[in-house]
């Protein structure tokens, strides 16, 4: 069903927003390179190109920061008219900042997943050997400067480290946050984008005043703890760091390297997982406000997460796929709204079908998903939802995420993760372990 065309157009959209050693998110909205989106990119140039694959990985970690810190977006002193610009972050005042230009903060750590995938289909020892301390850097510093109550799950201290900026999950710890003296700032988002598709204001200004903060403390992690008014344990970002450190674990083994570190934060946060974010009355996980000492009650796709990190139990499952998943008033295609899978539940109030991470439906939540329910065999419904997120990328393009009612494109266009995973969603040796 799925053309050799839809793949030559993603390959077309991935070297149109590649600029040489690094891609681009989105031609326009997205002119640096962003952690995550770096990540999946190299997944899917894998496909077609590994040296370049390769070298996207080498220019991310080129930002990373000398304590371990692997940054958001690395802005490779190269400008634009994206805001905010690498000077904002003033990242100058940290004894950690990199030479090349960042932004102060993470983003979910997808990266070793990716390597290990990579690794799996095409061995490349040399180069897991080369990125390696640089990966276990990274989770070193997620597990103890962000080790915030001592439980091995991590915080975080922006919406932007969670990668769905303004989904509803942050909206009450947002409207809590009362800034001052914001600092003056001019957005660049809505320059090619409508205003209807991308964050209110009101979120706007405390992302940017929280970035103010951050900045004041000079970015030393033991302060950022103490102050950051935002400071959240997030599932989706504690899911991906749990399986991306059993991939970490793989890639060590691989090498003959010692493992009982990385076996330490696993237990860890496989013991502190459940009594943190399970909610049995509701059969959902939930986030959990570290300020307020509080879950945060808001029903996102963010929940099926523990599924990609092999975390829900048989009962957990079923409950997340049978009471959500599949309930028409969620996540169930059905009706007026005829695309897997809404980033939010329709039945929270703050739902919007157009906006940002508000409601739409967006291809990494779709792939999270799909290999979710790949690792414990529900194989018909990923097969469902797979076809239905190639369908829509068919139709509508490589766009940034989709309006789940009629699939029609919403923000960026050509955007390089959609192109990525629908190589990687297309590949013939996935619909092989499909039966
Ligand atoms: C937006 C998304 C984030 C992504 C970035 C670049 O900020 O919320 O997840 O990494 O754009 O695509």
């Amino acid at each position: 069903m799925f053309t050799a065309s839809l793949m030559e157009r993603a390959i077309s959209v991935l070297r149109s927003n590649d600029t040489g050693f690094f891609t681009k998110p989105g031609p326009n909205q997205y002119p640096h390179q962003w952690n995550w989106d770096s990540a999946l990119i190299a997944l899917g140039l894998s496909h077609f190109d590994l040296p370049r694959a390769q070298l996207e990985i080498r220019s991310l970690l080129s930002g990373q920061w000398q304590d371990g810190m692997l940054p958001h977006v690395v802005y490779h002193h190269t400008t634009s008219d994206y805001f905010p610009p690498a000077s904002f972050w003033q990242i100058e005042n940290s004894p950690h900042a990199p030479d090349n230009p960042t932004s102060g903060i993470t983003q979910p750590p997808l990266l070793a997943t990716v390597i290990r995938r990579m690794h799996s289909r095409l061995p490349m020892p040399d180069f897991v050997q080369e990125v390696y301390p640089a990966l276990l850097d990274w989770h070193r510093w997620l597990h103890t400067a962000r080790n915030a109550d001592g439980s091995g799950l991590v915080g975080i201290i922006h919406p932007w480290e969670s990668g769905t900026d303004d989904s509803p999950r942050w909206l009450d710890l947002l409207a809590a946050i009362q800034p001052e003296n914001i600092p003056e700032f001019r957005r660049g988002d809505t320059r090619y984008v409508p205003a209807i598709e991308r964050p209110h204001r009101a979120e706007y200004e405390r992302f940017i005043h929280l970035i103010d903060v951050f900045r004041k403390l000079n970015y030393a992690p033991a302060e950022l703890l103490a102050h950051s008014p935002f400071l959240v344990q997030d599932v989706l970002f504690n899911a991906i760091l749990f399986r991306a450190d059993e991939d970490l674990r793989a890639l060590a083994a691989s090498l003959g390297q010692p493992t009982a570190e990385i076996d330490g934060w696993l237990s860890k946060m496989r013991l502190n997982f459940d009594a943190r974010f399970w909610n049995g009355t509701n059969g959902l996980y939930y986030d959990y406000d570290l300020r307020a000492g509080e879950p945060i009650q808001v029903n996102t796709a963010a929940t099926f997460l523990p599924l990609f990190a092999g975390l829900a139990t048989t009962k957990q499952l079923q409950r997340l796929v049978e009471e959500h998943l599949l309930n028409p008033r969620e996540y169930a295609a059905s009706g007026e709204v005829r695309h897997w899978v809404t980033t939010t539940a329709r039945a929270e109030p703050t739902w919007e079908s157009r906006r940002y991470w508000r409601g739409p439906v967006w291809i990494i939540m779709n792939w999270f998903l799909i290999e979710g329910l790949q690792r414990y065999a529900y194989n018909k419904l990923a097969e469902i939802i797979r076809q239905d997120t190639l369908g829509l990328i068919e139709a509508a393009g490589f766009r940034e995420y989709y309006d789940a009612r009629d699939g029609s494109g919403c923000g960026s266009e050509n955007f390089s993760w959609t192109a990525a995973l629908a190589l990687e969603l297309s590949d013939r040796s996935m619909e092989e372990n499909e039966s």
